[in-house]
């Protein structure tokens, strides 16, 4: 089906299927903190099968939005200003930028990635917060909060960390345990201290505006628990219903600090709206942004959707407020409890706002054998990966695609991606594809050859090439993005097995007219790739249909025999995969060992301070330059290095401990700074005499210490 025209592929009649009520639908990915980096678990989470979904659905030809953004509130932002020393708002301009990035280089294709720090989203997130207000839904309360006597603050949930009540961790946040994954709150923990000061904080009553959840348990009960038990995932159902079983509380929805959106209200000096009130109304205001900026003609899609021709800035609304309009929110199982609680009672509470059809929501991905963590230096960075993997990112998104999480942790292993690559992208699909088009190159002159009479296996092949894109649509369309990707690679296996079977290579000797046939069966299964691949593996597909000379095709056309026509010229065959060698898994791996390392140290406390001197005791000392005359190793010691020093009025021996951090050679001519009057001490039977002063850094790593310019062997130092 050639030349198909842009107005044939956008008026493809599409079915929705499971909902066929629904008119369109609003697609949401987790909005993520821009407070660093983003690793590969977040990736696979949230983003990966939400793209999958949407790219599908757009090849359906469904009415389809997917919204996205930078969560740019709450306390992990002016936490993370303090370690890099600089202000909250350089914190989230720098990471916004560098997630929106590298979502882009993975081809996680948003209609809009947005921002919590725009104008827009303070005013959608006050409205709402008004309209709850207003209709007497919202208690206001004085309570006994935290408060650090050090810092004179307020403390925020994730500001103090104590004992979980559920599991003993140590280190449980004010809001979350991460070990146990329970949901908190600051009071429920034992033994608390601020992360400010590390003092246990005080009580001090201070006012809030609390949602009564327990006020919306019948709603809920009815929502989830009676119409969801079969549609929705079991863990994201078991967490819900766990939750309202153990009776829902009145939870808060502002905050004392001062990042973060104004409470609209007179008497709230010093309030904000709480992060989990406002980051999910994020995906409200980015549709605002979007329809704003598609009504005033800044908006330009790639490719221009049906859903969005003479849009106006209004038709947000229908977006989140129209019963025909399906809401899937694609997050982490530590956001199960916002989007299927929380947020869904905001919603519904205005009485103007849908509530989602489904949130599957995944587990988490563990890296080589440990939990992913960016902050412990256990992680792979998306920006990491794409500087080590320069335009591979098909390869990651398979690897974690055949291994999400789905419904129980899975494990990313470095050995394991090589595998993926190695064995079925390259080995199968790259493979096949490669094939069929080198013969088609070598016997037909690099055109679709025509296809003769159908052979009983060939008839074969085409009954398994029809079925298997109907497979791949259930499974999507079930959130089973696993089988899914399965299911693709089963399209390349059987073109690979088609080939192996037939042996074009064999039989072109005796009848060309066959092999004539076998590469024009290969090549239009090849071509359906181009559609299967796309959702998945977004950059391969678009380097198929330039090598098949394909433009867009629907997904209904998957499973047809006559997408390509004979005589169609191919382009030159690119490489779609490349092999990795053991050495780049090597590098990997001891890259990751070393960042661990490197997170350790920067995260052990400095040396205490000792005890209190006067100034006598420091003008005791007698502290000069020297000069380094002669170093050698001492014989049997892995330790200690004999120097000769010339300090201005003599020369001396000394002995230092720093053999294991500086070659003897080095030294000579270097200026040292010692203890001149330390009494001599006996080491390994010879006299030193001095002490060379040296800076151990947190790796126990030795550094001399030097006047910053040339001084005299000889001079004081006070
Ligand atoms: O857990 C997180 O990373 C949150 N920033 C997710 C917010 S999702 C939504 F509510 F915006
Ligand atoms: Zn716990």
């Amino acid at each position: 089906m050639l030349g198909l025209t842009r107005e044939r592929f956008i008026f493809v009649p599409h079915l929705i299927t499971m909902s066929s009520a629904y008119q369109r639908i609003t697609v949401t990915s987790a909005l993520p903190y821009a407070n660093g980096p983003k690793h590969i678990g977040h990736l696979a989470g949230a983003y990966i099968p939400a793209d999958v979904f949407v790219r599908y659905q757009r090849l359906k030809g469904a009415d389809i939005l997917f919204v996205c953004g930078s969560d740019e509130h709450g306390t992990a932002i002016p936490n993370q200003a303090l370690k890099e020393q600089t202000t909250p708002r350089a914190i989230i301009d720098k990471y916004h930028a560098q997630i929106r990035d590298c979502f882009q280089q993975f081809g996680i294709a948003f209609d809009i990635y947005h921002r919590t720090s725009e104008p827009i989203h303070h005013q959608t997130s006050q409205e709402i917060f008004l309209s709850l207000y207003n209709k007497k839904l919202l208690t206001e309360e004085t309570s006994e909060q935290y408060y650090d006597e050090t810092t004179n603050t307020f403390l925020a949930d994730r500001y103090i960390v104590g004992t979980c009540p559920k599991c003993n961790h140590p280190n449980a946040y004010g809001d979350q345990c991460e070990k146990c994954g329970s949901t908190l709150s600051p009071r429920e923990l034992i033994n608390p201290r601020s992360t400010l000061s590390g003092k246990p904080p005080v009580l001090r009553p201070t006012k809030h505006w609390y949602l009564p959840l327990q006020n919306h348990e019948p709603w809920l009960r009815d929502w989830i628990l009676t119409s969801h038990e079969s549609d929705w995932k079991t863990n994201v159902y078991g967490q819900c219903k766990s939750w309202i079983d153990a009776g829902l509380q009145p939870r808060a929805m502002t905050r004392d600090l001062d990042w973060g959106i104004k409470v609209p209200l007179p008497d709230a000096e010093g309030k904000v709206l709480y992060v989990w009130f406002d980051a999910p109304i994020g995906y409200i205001s980015a549709t605002r942004a979007l329809f704003d900026e598609l009504a005033s003609g800044k908006h330009q899609f790639a490719t221009p959707q049906r859903s969005f021709a003479n849009a106006k800035s209004d038709d947000w609304k229908k977006w989140w407020q129209a019963p025909d309009t399906r809401l899937i929110h694609f997050i982490g199982k530590d956001n199960i409890v916002f989007h299927c609680i929380i947020f869904p009672i905001m919603l519904h509470a205005t009485g103007e706002y849908i509530v989602p059809d489904n949130v599957p929501a995944n587990e988490f991905v563990n890296l080589e054998g440990d939990k992913m963590s960016t902050s412990r230096g256990w992680s792979i960075e998306m920006h990491e990966y794409l500087e080590d993997f320069p335009g591979r990112a098909d390869e990651l998104r398979y690897a974690l695609l055949t291994n999400l999480p789905e419904t129980k942790d899975s494990e990313f292993t470095w050995k394991d991606f090589q595998a993926k690559n190695n064995n079925e992208l390259v080995a199968i699909l790259g493979n096949f594809v490669n094939r069929a088009v080198v013969l088609t190159q070598k016997n037909f002159e690099g055109k679709v050859p025509a296809a003769g009479p159908w052979q009983p296996q060939d008839l074969a092949v085409i009954e398994q090439l029809k079925a298997l894109p109907g497979t791949i649509a259930q499974s999507i369309e079930a959130y089973r993005f696993r089988e899914a990707t399965a299911g693709l690679i089963d399209l390349a296996r059987l073109g690979n097995k088609y080939l192996a079977d037939t042996e074009p290579w064999k039989v072109i000797k005796t009848d060309p007219d066959r092999v004539g046939t076998i590469l024009h069966l290969a090549l239009q299964i090849a071509a359906n790739l181009a559609i299967v691949a796309e959702p998945f593996l977004p950059f391969t597909a678009e380097k198929l249909k330039k090598l098949l000379g394909l433009s867009a095709l629907p997904w209904d056309e998957a499973g047809s025999t006559t997408l390509l026509q004979a005589g169609q010229v191919l382009a030159d065959a690119p490489l779609l995969f490349q092999k990795i060698e053991d050495d780049i898994i090597t590098r990997q791996l001891d890259k990751l060992v070393a960042k661990k390392k490197a997170a350790e140290l920067a995260a052990q406390p400095v040396t205490p301070l000792k005890s209190e001197i006067v100034f006598d005791d420091f003008a005791k000392m007698d502290i000069r330059v020297g000069k380094v005359l002669q170093a050698e190793r001492v014989e049997k010691s892995k330790k200690l290095l004999k120097l000769r020093v010339d300090i201005g009025l003599e020369e001396r021996t000394i002995l230092s401990g720093i053999a294991e951090h500086y070659d003897p050679a080095t030294l000579v001519g270097q200026q040292v700074v010692l203890i001149a009057n330390l009494a001599p001490r006996k080491m390994m039977g010879m006299e030193s005499q001095g002490m060379i002063l040296m800076a151990e850094d947190k790796d126990g790593s030795l550094r001399l210490v030097q006047p910053n310019a040339v001084v005299a062997p000889g001079s004081t130092v006070n």
